[in-house]
Protein backbone atom coordinates (compact mmCIF):
# COMPACT_ATOMS: atom_id res chain seq x y z
CA UNK A 1 0.00 0.00 0.00
CA UNK A 2 1.91 3.30 -0.95
CA UNK A 3 1.18 6.19 1.29
CA UNK A 4 -0.97 8.22 -1.16
CA UNK A 5 -3.42 5.66 -0.85
CA UNK A 6 -3.22 5.31 2.99
CA UNK A 7 -3.81 8.54 3.01
CA UNK A 8 -6.28 8.75 1.13
CA UNK A 9 -8.49 6.04 3.20
CA UNK A 10 -7.34 8.50 6.16
CA UNK A 11 -9.38 10.87 4.10
CA UNK A 12 -12.23 8.42 3.69
CA UNK A 13 -12.24 7.46 6.99
CA UNK A 14 -12.48 10.94 8.06
CA UNK A 15 -15.42 11.44 5.94
CA UNK A 16 -17.27 8.76 7.24
CA UNK A 17 -16.59 9.86 10.54
CA UNK A 18 -17.70 13.41 9.86
CA UNK A 19 -20.68 11.96 7.96
CA UNK A 20 -21.69 9.84 11.02
CA UNK A 21 -20.69 12.98 13.43
CA UNK A 22 -23.16 14.89 11.45
CA UNK A 23 -26.13 12.74 12.11
CA UNK A 24 -25.25 12.35 15.67
CA UNK A 25 -25.94 15.89 16.14
CA UNK A 26 -27.79 16.02 14.29
CA UNK A 27 -30.01 13.79 16.40
CA UNK A 28 -29.00 15.61 19.51
CA UNK A 29 -30.15 18.52 17.95
CA UNK A 30 -33.58 17.68 17.88
CA UNK A 31 -33.93 16.55 21.22
CA UNK A 32 -32.53 19.89 22.53
CA UNK A 33 -34.47 21.20 24.91
CA UNK A 34 -33.57 24.92 23.46
CA UNK A 35 -34.77 24.45 20.06
CA UNK A 36 -38.32 23.18 21.03
CA UNK A 37 -38.57 26.33 23.53
CA UNK A 38 -37.74 28.68 20.22
CA UNK A 39 -40.33 27.00 18.32
CA UNK A 40 -42.92 28.43 20.83
CA UNK A 41 -42.76 31.92 19.65
CA UNK A 42 -41.61 33.81 16.60
CA UNK A 43 -38.71 36.45 17.50
CA UNK A 44 -38.99 39.61 16.15
CA UNK A 45 -35.96 40.22 13.37
CA UNK A 46 -33.55 43.56 13.00
CA UNK A 47 -30.98 43.03 10.13
CA UNK A 48 -28.57 45.58 9.61
CA UNK A 49 -26.40 45.49 6.85
CA UNK A 50 -24.39 48.21 5.63
CA UNK A 51 -23.15 48.86 2.15
CA UNK A 52 -19.20 48.37 1.41
CA UNK A 53 -18.09 48.03 4.70
CA UNK A 54 -14.83 46.16 5.50
CA UNK A 55 -14.18 44.07 8.20
CA UNK A 56 -11.61 45.95 9.43
CA UNK A 57 -13.06 48.77 10.26
CA UNK A 58 -14.83 47.84 13.56
CA UNK A 59 -13.82 47.69 17.01
CA UNK A 60 -14.90 44.66 17.90
CA UNK A 61 -13.44 43.05 14.82
CA UNK A 62 -9.93 44.62 15.69
CA UNK A 63 -10.43 48.55 14.87
CA UNK A 64 -9.22 50.29 17.93
CA UNK A 65 -9.20 53.90 16.43
CA UNK A 66 -12.54 54.04 14.81
CA UNK A 67 -15.56 54.31 17.54
CA UNK A 68 -18.48 51.75 16.80
CA UNK A 69 -19.78 51.04 20.37
CA UNK A 70 -23.20 50.54 19.19
CA UNK A 71 -22.25 47.39 16.74
CA UNK A 72 -19.99 46.11 19.15
CA UNK A 73 -22.49 45.85 21.50
CA UNK A 74 -23.69 43.46 19.21
CA UNK A 75 -20.77 41.60 19.25
CA UNK A 76 -20.53 41.58 23.44
CA UNK A 77 -24.21 40.51 23.78
CA UNK A 78 -24.41 37.71 20.96
CA UNK A 79 -22.20 35.61 18.53
CA UNK A 80 -19.40 37.36 16.67
CA UNK A 81 -18.73 35.59 12.98
CA UNK A 82 -15.42 35.77 11.96
CA UNK A 83 -15.29 33.73 8.77
CA UNK A 84 -18.70 35.40 7.62
CA UNK A 85 -18.68 35.46 3.50
CA UNK A 86 -20.66 37.06 1.27
CA UNK A 87 -21.84 35.21 -2.04
CA UNK A 88 -20.66 37.93 -4.41
CA UNK A 89 -17.77 41.00 -3.91
CA UNK A 90 -20.32 43.76 -5.13
CA UNK A 91 -24.16 45.19 -4.22
CA UNK A 92 -26.54 43.70 -6.50
CA UNK A 93 -25.34 40.20 -6.89
CA UNK A 94 -24.62 39.52 -2.80
CA UNK A 95 -27.73 41.42 -2.26
CA UNK A 96 -29.65 39.10 -4.47
CA UNK A 97 -28.04 36.17 -2.87
CA UNK A 98 -28.59 37.57 0.68
CA UNK A 99 -32.57 37.25 -0.17
CA UNK A 100 -32.66 34.29 -2.02
CA UNK A 101 -30.25 32.16 -0.44
CA UNK A 102 -28.90 30.77 -3.17
CA UNK A 103 -25.79 32.11 -5.59
CA UNK A 104 -26.45 34.57 -7.50
CA UNK A 105 -25.65 32.24 -10.57
CA UNK A 106 -28.82 30.14 -10.47
CA UNK A 107 -31.05 33.70 -10.45
CA UNK A 108 -29.16 35.17 -13.30
CA UNK A 109 -28.36 37.95 -11.05
CA UNK A 110 -24.96 38.20 -11.69
CA UNK A 111 -22.18 39.63 -14.26
CA UNK A 112 -22.92 37.65 -17.68
CA UNK A 113 -21.19 40.27 -20.09
CA UNK A 114 -20.29 43.90 -18.94
CA UNK A 115 -21.92 44.91 -16.59
CA UNK A 116 -21.57 43.89 -12.44
CA UNK A 117 -24.35 45.97 -10.86
CA UNK A 118 -27.59 47.42 -11.92
CA UNK A 119 -26.82 50.63 -14.00
CA UNK A 120 -30.38 52.81 -13.54
CA UNK A 121 -33.72 52.32 -12.31
CA UNK A 122 -34.76 52.45 -15.62
CA UNK A 123 -33.58 49.17 -16.60
CA UNK A 124 -35.56 45.94 -17.17
CA UNK A 125 -33.60 43.77 -15.37
CA UNK A 126 -33.86 42.79 -11.43
CA UNK A 127 -34.55 39.96 -8.71
CA UNK A 128 -37.42 37.91 -10.85
CA UNK A 129 -40.49 37.59 -10.17
CA UNK A 130 -40.23 34.06 -9.03
CA UNK A 131 -37.62 34.22 -7.12
CA UNK A 132 -38.85 33.08 -3.44
CA UNK A 133 -37.13 35.44 -0.80
CA UNK A 134 -36.99 34.56 2.83
CA UNK A 135 -39.16 38.06 3.32
CA UNK A 136 -41.86 36.38 1.32
CA UNK A 137 -42.37 33.12 3.82
CA UNK A 138 -41.55 35.58 6.76
CA UNK A 139 -44.83 37.24 6.01
CA UNK A 140 -46.83 33.41 4.92
CA UNK A 141 -45.76 32.69 8.56
CA UNK A 142 -47.46 36.17 9.95
CA UNK A 143 -44.50 38.87 10.01
CA UNK A 144 -44.94 42.24 9.13
CA UNK A 145 -42.54 42.97 6.88
CA UNK A 146 -40.25 46.24 6.10
CA UNK A 147 -37.31 47.53 4.08
CA UNK A 148 -35.63 50.48 4.98
CA UNK A 149 -32.72 52.15 2.80
CA UNK A 150 -30.74 50.75 -0.12
CA UNK A 151 -32.31 47.85 -2.81
CA UNK A 152 -30.67 47.89 -5.79
CA UNK A 153 -32.50 44.98 -7.01
CA UNK A 154 -34.63 46.40 -9.93
CA UNK A 155 -37.88 47.79 -10.70
CA UNK A 156 -39.63 47.38 -13.60
CA UNK A 157 -40.31 44.89 -16.42
CA UNK A 158 -42.36 46.52 -19.19
CA UNK A 159 -44.05 49.73 -18.11
CA UNK A 160 -42.99 52.49 -15.93
CA UNK A 161 -45.03 51.50 -13.20
CA UNK A 162 -45.50 47.61 -13.33
CA UNK A 163 -43.07 47.24 -10.16
CA UNK A 164 -42.16 43.95 -11.01
CA UNK A 165 -39.04 43.47 -8.94
CA UNK A 166 -40.20 46.19 -6.19
CA UNK A 167 -39.76 44.97 -2.91
CA UNK A 168 -43.61 45.07 -1.86
CA UNK A 169 -43.62 42.07 -4.83
CA UNK A 170 -40.96 40.20 -3.06
CA UNK A 171 -42.60 40.08 0.41
CA UNK A 172 -41.82 43.74 2.18
CA UNK A 173 -44.63 45.41 3.34
CA UNK A 174 -43.47 48.15 3.77
CA UNK A 175 -40.61 50.24 2.12
CA UNK A 176 -39.07 53.44 2.67
CA UNK A 177 -35.73 54.38 0.70
CA UNK A 178 -33.96 54.30 -2.34
CA UNK A 179 -34.86 51.48 -4.97
CA UNK A 180 -31.20 52.02 -6.52
CA UNK A 181 -28.23 52.84 -4.74
CA UNK A 182 -26.24 55.86 -3.34
CA UNK A 183 -23.20 57.02 -5.77
CA UNK A 184 -21.63 60.03 -6.97
CA UNK A 185 -24.09 61.78 -9.16
CA UNK A 186 -26.50 61.73 -6.36
CA UNK A 187 -24.46 64.58 -4.88
CA UNK A 188 -24.88 67.67 -6.44
CA UNK A 189 -21.31 69.07 -5.15
CA UNK A 190 -19.32 65.80 -6.70
CA UNK A 191 -18.20 64.79 -10.03
CA UNK A 192 -20.72 62.08 -12.55
CA UNK A 193 -19.64 58.94 -11.94
CA UNK A 194 -21.23 57.47 -15.39
CA UNK A 195 -19.13 57.95 -18.43
CA UNK A 196 -18.64 61.75 -18.76
CA UNK A 197 -16.76 61.54 -22.32
CA UNK A 198 -19.61 59.55 -23.46
CA UNK A 199 -22.10 62.16 -23.07
CA UNK A 200 -19.29 64.71 -24.19
CA UNK A 201 -20.11 62.89 -27.88
CA UNK A 202 -23.86 62.86 -27.07
CA UNK A 203 -24.02 66.33 -26.92
CA UNK A 204 -21.68 67.00 -29.98
CA UNK A 205 -23.70 65.09 -32.14
CA UNK A 206 -27.08 66.06 -30.99
CA UNK A 207 -26.00 70.05 -32.04
CA UNK A 208 -24.37 68.68 -35.27
CA UNK A 209 -27.81 67.04 -36.64
CA UNK A 210 -30.08 69.64 -34.95
CA UNK A 211 -27.61 71.92 -36.82
CA UNK A 212 -27.63 69.98 -40.17
CA UNK A 213 -31.80 69.95 -39.75
CA UNK A 214 -32.09 73.77 -39.38
CA UNK A 215 -29.97 74.52 -42.28
CA UNK A 216 -31.62 71.84 -44.48
CA UNK A 217 -35.19 73.67 -43.08
CA UNK A 218 -34.51 76.98 -44.07
CA UNK A 219 -32.59 76.76 -47.13
CA UNK A 220 -35.93 74.11 -48.15
CA UNK A 221 -37.78 77.70 -46.79
CA UNK A 222 -36.33 79.76 -49.25
CA UNK A 223 -35.94 77.07 -52.29
CA UNK A 224 -32.06 76.90 -52.43
CA UNK A 225 -32.45 73.05 -52.23
CA UNK A 226 -35.32 70.13 -52.63
CA UNK A 227 -34.52 67.68 -49.86
CA UNK A 228 -37.94 64.94 -49.00
CA UNK A 229 -39.55 66.44 -46.28
CA UNK A 230 -39.40 63.13 -45.05
CA UNK A 231 -35.57 63.06 -45.06
CA UNK A 232 -36.03 66.48 -42.56
CA UNK A 233 -38.63 64.30 -40.44
CA UNK A 234 -36.40 61.11 -39.83
CA UNK A 235 -33.47 63.41 -39.47
CA UNK A 236 -35.48 65.79 -36.83
CA UNK A 237 -36.61 62.52 -35.07
CA UNK A 238 -32.53 60.99 -34.96
CA UNK A 239 -31.64 64.29 -33.37
CA UNK A 240 -34.21 64.07 -30.69
CA UNK A 241 -33.39 60.50 -30.26
CA UNK A 242 -29.80 61.81 -29.36
CA UNK A 243 -31.04 64.71 -27.58
CA UNK A 244 -32.70 62.47 -25.44
CA UNK A 245 -29.81 60.30 -24.82
CA UNK A 246 -27.67 63.00 -23.75
CA UNK A 247 -30.31 64.40 -21.47
CA UNK A 248 -31.34 61.43 -20.00
CA UNK A 249 -27.59 61.24 -18.39
CA UNK A 250 -25.78 64.03 -18.85
CA UNK A 251 -26.25 65.89 -15.26
CA UNK A 252 -29.57 64.22 -14.91
CA UNK A 253 -28.09 60.70 -13.72
CA UNK A 254 -29.84 62.68 -10.28
CA UNK A 255 -32.69 62.85 -11.51
CA UNK A 256 -33.38 59.05 -12.63
CA UNK A 257 -31.52 57.39 -10.53
CA UNK A 258 -31.55 59.37 -7.12
CA UNK A 259 -34.62 59.26 -5.76
CA UNK A 260 -36.23 58.48 -2.98
CA UNK A 261 -39.78 56.25 -2.44
CA UNK A 262 -42.38 55.04 0.08
CA UNK A 263 -44.04 51.87 -0.90
CA UNK A 264 -44.75 52.74 -4.55
CA UNK A 265 -44.89 55.94 -4.60
CA UNK A 266 -41.63 58.44 -5.18
CA UNK A 267 -41.38 60.69 -2.56
CA UNK A 268 -38.56 62.57 -4.21
CA UNK A 269 -36.60 63.07 -7.06
CA UNK A 270 -33.97 64.22 -6.92
CA UNK A 271 -33.64 63.44 -3.40
CA UNK A 272 -31.57 65.36 -1.20
CA UNK A 273 -28.93 62.80 -0.08
CA UNK A 274 -28.22 65.29 2.92
CA UNK A 275 -31.26 64.43 5.02
CA UNK A 276 -31.79 60.53 3.99
CA UNK A 277 -30.56 58.83 6.68
CA UNK A 278 -32.20 61.14 9.68
CA UNK A 279 -35.44 60.14 7.34
CA UNK A 280 -34.56 57.14 7.39
CA UNK A 281 -33.58 56.54 10.86
CA UNK A 282 -37.18 58.20 11.28
CA UNK A 283 -38.93 55.42 9.53
CA UNK A 284 -37.21 52.79 11.00
CA UNK A 285 -38.07 53.67 14.72
CA UNK A 286 -41.57 54.17 13.87
CA UNK A 287 -41.87 50.92 11.86
CA UNK A 288 -40.87 49.20 15.05
CA UNK A 289 -42.83 51.12 17.39
CA UNK A 290 -46.17 50.56 15.05
CA UNK A 291 -45.14 47.00 15.07
CA UNK A 292 -43.98 46.35 18.46
CA UNK A 293 -46.51 43.67 19.46
CA UNK A 294 -44.69 41.68 16.67
CA UNK A 295 -43.71 39.75 15.34
CA UNK A 296 -42.11 42.01 13.04
CA UNK A 297 -39.26 41.84 10.50
CA UNK A 298 -37.35 44.98 9.97
CA UNK A 299 -34.28 45.22 7.17
CA UNK A 300 -32.38 48.06 7.60
CA UNK A 301 -30.33 48.55 4.14
CA UNK A 302 -27.89 51.78 4.85
CA UNK A 303 -26.67 53.90 2.58
CA UNK A 304 -23.47 53.95 4.48
CA UNK A 305 -20.40 53.76 3.73
CA UNK A 306 -21.18 53.43 0.22
CA UNK A 307 -19.03 57.08 -1.97
CA UNK A 308 -19.81 59.80 -1.51
CA UNK A 309 -20.26 59.53 2.10
CA UNK A 310 -22.97 61.42 2.66
CA UNK A 311 -22.27 62.31 6.29
CA UNK A 312 -24.36 65.12 8.62
CA UNK A 313 -22.48 67.88 10.14
CA UNK A 314 -22.81 66.32 14.00
CA UNK A 315 -19.75 63.36 12.83
CA UNK A 316 -18.29 65.49 10.09
CA UNK A 317 -14.58 65.93 11.34
CA UNK A 318 -14.85 64.03 14.50
CA UNK A 319 -13.46 60.03 13.93
CA UNK A 320 -9.54 59.67 13.33
CA UNK A 321 -10.06 58.50 9.55
CA UNK A 322 -11.53 61.27 7.08
CA UNK A 323 -14.74 61.71 6.04
CA UNK A 324 -14.68 57.48 5.25
CA UNK A 325 -14.47 57.41 9.24
CA UNK A 326 -16.76 60.02 9.78
CA UNK A 327 -19.14 57.88 7.85
CA UNK A 328 -18.88 54.32 9.43
CA UNK A 329 -19.69 56.34 13.23
CA UNK A 330 -22.14 58.11 12.05
CA UNK A 331 -23.80 54.65 10.83
CA UNK A 332 -22.61 52.81 14.25
CA UNK A 333 -25.12 56.09 15.77
CA UNK A 334 -27.75 55.06 13.95
CA UNK A 335 -27.23 51.24 14.45
CA UNK A 336 -27.67 52.52 18.43
CA UNK A 337 -30.90 54.23 17.93
CA UNK A 338 -32.50 51.47 16.52
CA UNK A 339 -31.30 49.09 19.41
CA UNK A 340 -32.33 52.01 21.59
CA UNK A 341 -35.45 51.97 20.14
CA UNK A 342 -35.77 47.71 20.34
CA UNK A 343 -34.70 48.18 24.40
CA UNK A 344 -36.88 50.80 25.36
CA UNK A 345 -39.73 48.63 23.83
CA UNK A 346 -38.61 45.76 25.99
CA UNK A 347 -38.23 44.18 22.66
CA UNK A 348 -34.54 43.62 23.34
CA UNK A 349 -35.04 39.88 24.23
CA UNK A 350 -37.67 38.56 21.76
CA UNK A 351 -35.79 39.89 18.79
CA UNK A 352 -33.17 38.50 17.15
CA UNK A 353 -30.78 41.35 15.75
CA UNK A 354 -27.64 40.88 12.94
CA UNK A 355 -25.33 43.59 11.49
CA UNK A 356 -23.86 42.45 8.60
CA UNK A 357 -21.88 44.25 5.29
CA UNK A 358 -22.48 43.07 1.46
CA UNK A 359 -19.00 42.43 1.09
CA UNK A 360 -15.52 44.14 1.69
CA UNK A 361 -14.28 47.51 1.47
CA UNK A 362 -13.52 49.19 -1.62
CA UNK A 363 -9.67 49.52 -1.84
CA UNK A 364 -9.42 51.86 -4.54
CA UNK A 365 -12.16 54.46 -3.55
CA UNK A 366 -9.58 57.33 -2.89
CA UNK A 367 -9.02 61.04 -4.20
CA UNK A 368 -5.53 61.82 -4.18
CA UNK A 369 -4.25 60.44 -1.14
CA UNK A 370 -7.50 60.51 1.26
CA UNK A 371 -8.68 57.29 1.58
CA UNK A 372 -12.94 57.31 0.73
CA UNK A 373 -13.06 53.31 1.05
CA UNK A 374 -13.24 51.07 3.70
CA UNK A 375 -10.11 48.67 5.29
CA UNK A 376 -10.58 44.75 5.52
CA UNK A 377 -7.91 43.98 8.25
CA UNK A 378 -5.34 41.32 7.53
CA UNK A 379 -7.39 40.39 4.38
CA UNK A 380 -6.11 40.52 0.85
CA UNK A 381 -8.31 42.51 -1.42
CA UNK A 382 -11.50 43.95 -1.21
CA UNK A 383 -14.35 44.66 -3.14
CA UNK A 384 -15.00 43.66 -6.90
CA UNK A 385 -12.43 40.63 -5.88
CA UNK A 386 -14.50 37.51 -5.78
CA UNK A 387 -11.94 34.80 -4.72
CA UNK A 388 -9.32 37.34 -2.21
CA UNK A 389 -10.98 37.32 1.44
CA UNK A 390 -11.24 40.84 1.74
CA UNK A 391 -13.29 41.09 -1.01
CA UNK A 392 -15.91 38.27 1.03
CA UNK A 393 -14.91 38.07 4.48
CA UNK A 394 -17.28 41.07 6.11
CA UNK A 395 -18.22 41.06 9.65
CA UNK A 396 -21.27 39.17 10.75
CA UNK A 397 -22.99 39.26 14.27
CA UNK A 398 -25.88 37.88 15.63
CA UNK A 399 -27.78 38.51 18.84
CA UNK A 400 -30.67 37.30 20.73
CA UNK A 401 -30.55 37.50 24.33
CA UNK A 402 -31.77 34.93 26.87
CA UNK A 403 -31.50 32.44 23.74
CA UNK A 404 -27.81 32.51 21.91
CA UNK A 405 -24.82 32.48 24.36
CA UNK A 406 -23.21 36.19 24.53
CA UNK A 407 -19.63 37.16 23.87
CA UNK A 408 -18.98 33.96 21.94
CA UNK A 409 -16.61 33.63 18.72
CA UNK A 410 -17.29 31.08 16.08
CA UNK A 411 -14.43 30.87 13.38
CA UNK A 412 -15.98 28.33 11.73
CA UNK A 413 -17.37 29.35 7.59
CA UNK A 414 -20.82 30.54 7.30
CA UNK A 415 -22.34 32.57 4.58
CA UNK A 416 -24.93 35.65 4.38
CA UNK A 417 -26.87 33.23 2.66
CA UNK A 418 -27.28 31.43 6.08
CA UNK A 419 -29.84 34.18 7.01
CA UNK A 420 -32.30 32.73 4.32
CA UNK A 421 -32.93 29.25 6.11
CA UNK A 422 -32.17 30.18 9.67
CA UNK A 423 -34.61 33.20 9.87
CA UNK A 424 -37.19 30.63 7.67
CA UNK A 425 -37.07 27.93 10.52
CA UNK A 426 -37.47 30.62 13.23
CA UNK A 427 -40.54 30.81 11.95
CA UNK A 428 -41.98 28.20 11.93
CA UNK A 429 -41.83 28.02 7.44
CA UNK A 430 -40.07 25.86 5.32
CA UNK A 431 -37.64 26.42 2.45
CA UNK A 432 -38.94 26.22 -0.95
CA UNK A 433 -38.46 22.29 -2.34
CA UNK A 434 -38.58 22.94 -5.86
CA UNK A 435 -34.81 24.99 -6.11
CA UNK A 436 -31.26 24.27 -4.46
CA UNK A 437 -30.65 26.86 -1.61
CA UNK A 438 -27.69 27.09 -1.18
CA UNK A 439 -27.47 28.58 2.93
CA UNK A 440 -27.82 26.29 5.82
CA UNK A 441 -29.70 27.19 8.99
CA UNK A 442 -27.25 28.84 11.68
CA UNK A 443 -29.28 28.24 14.65
CA UNK A 444 -27.71 24.84 15.75
CA UNK A 445 -24.03 26.58 15.25
CA UNK A 446 -25.29 29.53 16.98
CA UNK A 447 -26.66 27.64 20.08
CA UNK A 448 -23.48 25.65 20.73
CA UNK A 449 -25.45 22.35 20.14
CA UNK A 450 -22.90 21.65 17.13
CA UNK A 451 -19.42 22.42 16.57
CA UNK A 452 -19.05 22.50 12.93
CA UNK A 453 -20.71 24.72 10.07
CA UNK A 454 -22.93 22.68 7.79
CA UNK A 455 -20.77 24.11 4.90
CA UNK A 456 -18.36 21.69 3.44
CA UNK A 457 -17.75 23.64 -0.02
CA UNK A 458 -17.88 27.24 -0.94
CA UNK A 459 -17.93 29.09 -4.32
CA UNK A 460 -16.69 32.11 -4.75
CA UNK A 461 -17.92 33.61 -8.05
CA UNK A 462 -17.08 36.58 -9.67
CA UNK A 463 -20.15 36.87 -12.16
CA UNK A 464 -20.12 33.80 -14.41
CA UNK A 465 -17.02 32.93 -13.42
CA UNK A 466 -15.64 30.78 -10.83
CA UNK A 467 -12.70 32.18 -9.22
CA UNK A 468 -11.92 30.58 -6.10
CA UNK A 469 -13.11 27.73 -3.74
CA UNK A 470 -12.96 27.08 -0.20
CA UNK A 471 -12.90 23.52 1.00
CA UNK A 472 -13.48 23.04 4.83
CA UNK A 473 -11.84 19.84 4.97
CA UNK A 474 -14.42 18.46 8.32
CA UNK A 475 -12.26 15.98 10.00
CA UNK A 476 -8.97 17.59 10.27
CA UNK A 477 -10.59 21.75 10.81
CA UNK A 478 -8.50 23.37 7.52
CA UNK A 479 -9.59 25.62 5.64
CA UNK A 480 -8.67 25.59 2.27
CA UNK A 481 -8.97 27.88 -0.59
CA UNK A 482 -8.22 26.75 -4.31
CA UNK A 483 -8.34 29.96 -6.89
CA UNK A 484 -8.85 29.30 -10.84
CA UNK A 485 -8.73 33.09 -11.66
CA UNK A 486 -7.06 35.82 -9.66
CA UNK A 487 -7.04 39.45 -10.98
CA UNK A 488 -4.08 41.14 -11.65
CA UNK A 489 -3.55 43.87 -9.12
CA UNK A 490 -2.52 47.50 -10.77
CA UNK A 491 0.39 49.29 -9.86
CA UNK A 492 2.34 45.58 -9.18
CA UNK A 493 3.10 45.33 -5.41
CA UNK A 494 -0.54 46.64 -4.46
CA UNK A 495 -3.58 44.81 -4.03
CA UNK A 496 -6.05 46.37 -6.18
CA UNK A 497 -6.31 47.83 -9.28
CA UNK A 498 -5.65 51.16 -8.81
CA UNK A 499 -5.93 51.88 -12.74
CA UNK A 500 -9.89 50.89 -13.55
CA UNK A 501 -11.12 50.96 -9.73
CA UNK A 502 -12.87 47.72 -9.50
CA UNK A 503 -10.70 44.51 -10.67
CA UNK A 504 -12.18 42.57 -13.55
CA UNK A 505 -14.00 39.08 -13.17
CA UNK A 506 -12.30 38.30 -16.72
CA UNK A 507 -10.48 39.12 -19.62
CA UNK A 508 -7.20 41.02 -20.11
CA UNK A 509 -7.11 41.41 -16.72
CA UNK A 510 -6.73 38.56 -14.65
CA UNK A 511 -4.80 35.27 -14.54
CA UNK A 512 -5.90 31.69 -14.82
CA UNK A 513 -4.02 29.59 -12.46
CA UNK A 514 -3.45 25.63 -13.52
CA UNK A 515 -2.44 24.19 -11.19
CA UNK A 516 -4.74 26.20 -8.93
CA UNK A 517 -3.45 28.64 -6.16
CA UNK A 518 -3.63 26.69 -2.95
CA UNK A 519 -3.69 28.32 0.54
CA UNK A 520 -4.39 26.82 3.56
CA UNK A 521 -6.59 29.54 5.34
CA UNK A 522 -6.34 28.31 8.95
CA UNK A 523 -2.57 29.06 8.81
CA UNK A 524 -2.58 31.64 6.57
CA UNK A 525 -5.40 33.61 6.73
CA UNK A 526 -3.39 36.32 5.01
CA UNK A 527 -3.22 34.03 1.65
CA UNK A 528 0.20 35.52 1.33
CA UNK A 529 2.08 32.16 0.91
CA UNK A 530 0.82 29.77 -2.06
CA UNK A 531 1.03 26.23 -1.21
CA UNK A 532 3.13 23.85 -3.66
CA UNK A 533 3.14 20.00 -3.83
CA UNK A 534 6.59 20.25 -2.14
CA UNK A 535 5.58 22.12 0.84
CA UNK A 536 2.43 20.49 1.27
CA UNK A 537 1.65 16.57 1.19
CA UNK A 538 -1.83 16.81 0.74
CA UNK A 539 -1.69 19.29 -2.11
CA UNK A 540 -2.90 17.05 -5.03
CA UNK A 541 -5.75 15.46 -2.93
CA UNK A 542 -6.90 18.90 -2.07
CA UNK A 543 -6.71 19.88 -5.45
CA UNK A 544 -8.96 16.49 -6.65
CA UNK A 545 -11.13 17.08 -3.81
CA UNK A 546 -12.15 20.53 -4.66
CA UNK A 547 -12.36 19.68 -8.51
CA UNK A 548 -14.62 17.21 -7.80
CA UNK A 549 -16.79 19.45 -5.76
CA UNK A 550 -16.73 21.86 -8.67
CA UNK A 551 -17.94 19.42 -10.92
CA UNK A 552 -20.72 18.20 -8.75
CA UNK A 553 -21.82 22.17 -8.07
CA UNK A 554 -21.73 22.58 -11.61
CA UNK A 555 -24.25 19.82 -12.33
CA UNK A 556 -27.22 21.49 -10.01
CA UNK A 557 -26.51 24.94 -12.59
CA UNK A 558 -29.44 25.38 -14.73
CA UNK A 559 -29.34 27.94 -17.36
CA UNK A 560 -31.60 30.82 -16.20
CA UNK A 561 -32.50 34.53 -18.35
CA UNK A 562 -29.48 36.87 -17.40
CA UNK A 563 -30.78 40.00 -15.77
CA UNK A 564 -27.99 41.96 -16.36
CA UNK A 565 -27.05 41.38 -20.19
CA UNK A 566 -27.13 44.46 -21.88
CA UNK A 567 -30.48 44.83 -22.87
CA UNK A 568 -31.74 44.49 -19.22
CA UNK A 569 -29.07 46.72 -17.80
CA UNK A 570 -30.05 49.52 -20.55
CA UNK A 571 -31.52 52.58 -19.36
CA UNK A 572 -35.63 52.50 -20.78
CA UNK A 573 -37.12 55.52 -21.13
CA UNK A 574 -40.59 53.86 -20.92
CA UNK A 575 -39.51 52.08 -17.50
CA UNK A 576 -38.38 55.18 -16.00
CA UNK A 577 -40.36 55.93 -12.28
CA UNK A 578 -41.27 59.49 -12.85
CA UNK A 579 -43.27 61.47 -10.12
CA UNK A 580 -44.40 64.26 -12.96
CA UNK A 581 -44.69 63.57 -16.62
CA UNK A 582 -41.74 62.25 -18.06
CA UNK A 583 -39.14 63.74 -18.93
CA UNK A 584 -40.15 66.33 -16.32
CA UNK A 585 -39.59 64.40 -13.54
CA UNK A 586 -38.98 66.17 -10.18
CA UNK A 587 -40.61 66.57 -6.66
CA UNK A 588 -40.39 66.61 -3.28
CA UNK A 589 -43.55 65.04 -1.09
CA UNK A 590 -40.81 65.46 1.95
CA UNK A 591 -40.80 69.59 1.72
CA UNK A 592 -44.45 70.04 0.53
CA UNK A 593 -45.67 67.40 3.52
CA UNK A 594 -43.73 69.93 5.91
CA UNK A 595 -44.83 73.04 4.51
CA UNK A 596 -48.67 71.74 5.11
CA UNK A 597 -47.11 71.27 8.80
CA UNK A 598 -47.61 67.69 8.08
CA UNK A 599 -45.59 64.73 9.51
CA UNK A 600 -43.88 62.98 7.02
C1 LIG B 1 -9.37 51.20 11.32
O1 LIG B 1 -10.15 51.69 10.20
C2 LIG B 1 -9.53 52.70 9.45
C3 LIG B 1 -10.54 53.21 8.43
O2 LIG B 1 -10.89 52.25 7.50
C4 LIG B 1 -8.25 52.17 8.84
O3 LIG B 1 -7.62 53.18 8.12
C5 LIG B 1 -7.34 51.67 9.95
O4 LIG B 1 -6.19 51.09 9.39
C6 LIG B 1 -8.05 50.65 10.81
N1 LIG B 1 -7.22 50.28 11.94
C7 LIG B 1 -6.96 49.03 12.27
C8 LIG B 1 -6.09 48.81 13.46
O5 LIG B 1 -7.41 48.08 11.67
C1 LIG C 1 -33.36 39.45 28.95
O1 LIG C 1 -32.38 38.43 28.89
C2 LIG C 1 -31.32 38.63 29.81
C3 LIG C 1 -30.26 37.60 29.55
O2 LIG C 1 -30.78 36.33 29.58
C4 LIG C 1 -31.88 38.58 31.25
O3 LIG C 1 -30.85 38.78 32.18
C5 LIG C 1 -32.94 39.67 31.38
O4 LIG C 1 -33.54 39.58 32.66
C6 LIG C 1 -34.00 39.54 30.30
N1 LIG C 1 -34.85 40.71 30.36
C7 LIG C 1 -36.17 40.63 30.33
C8 LIG C 1 -36.90 41.92 30.37
O5 LIG C 1 -36.75 39.56 30.24
C1 LIG D 1 -37.83 31.43 -13.07
O1 LIG D 1 -38.12 31.55 -14.45
C2 LIG D 1 -37.01 31.33 -15.32
C3 LIG D 1 -37.40 31.63 -16.75
O2 LIG D 1 -38.71 31.62 -16.97
C4 LIG D 1 -36.52 29.92 -15.17
O3 LIG D 1 -35.41 29.69 -16.01
C5 LIG D 1 -36.09 29.70 -13.70
O4 LIG D 1 -35.69 28.38 -13.50
C6 LIG D 1 -37.25 30.05 -12.77
N1 LIG D 1 -36.75 30.03 -11.40
C7 LIG D 1 -37.33 29.35 -10.43
C8 LIG D 1 -36.71 29.42 -9.11
O5 LIG D 1 -38.34 28.69 -10.60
Amino acid sequence: MSWQSIKEDMVCLAHFWSAAGSFLALYLLLQLPELQALVSYKPNIVLFLADDLGIGDIGCYGNNTIRTPNIDRLAKEGVKLTQHIAAAPVCTPSRAAFLTGRYPIRSGMDQSNVYRVLQWVAGSGGLPPNETTFVKILQKQGYTTGLIGKWHLGMNCEYHNDNCHHPLQHGFDFFYGMPFTLMNDCQVSQPAELDGPLRAKLWSYTQIIALTVLTLLAAKLIHLVSVPWKTIFFLAVFGFLFFISWYSSYGFVRYWDCIMMKNDEITEQPMKVERASSLMLREAISFIERNKHGPFFLFVSFLHVHTPLVTTENFIGRSNHGLYGDNVEEMDWMVGRILDTLENGSLKNRTLTYFASDHGGHLEARKGNVQLGGWNGIYKGGKAMAGWEGGIRVPGLVRWTGILPEGKIIDEPTSLMDIYPTLVHLAGGTVPQDRVIDGRNLMPLLLGSVQQSDHEFMFHYCGIHLHAVRWHQKDSGNVWKAHFITPVFQPEGSEGCYEVKYCPCSGEGVTHHNPPLLFDLSQDPSENLPLSPDMEPLFHIVIKRIEKAVDEHRRTLTPVPQQLSFYNIMWKPWLQPCCGTFPFCWCDKVKENLDNGQQF
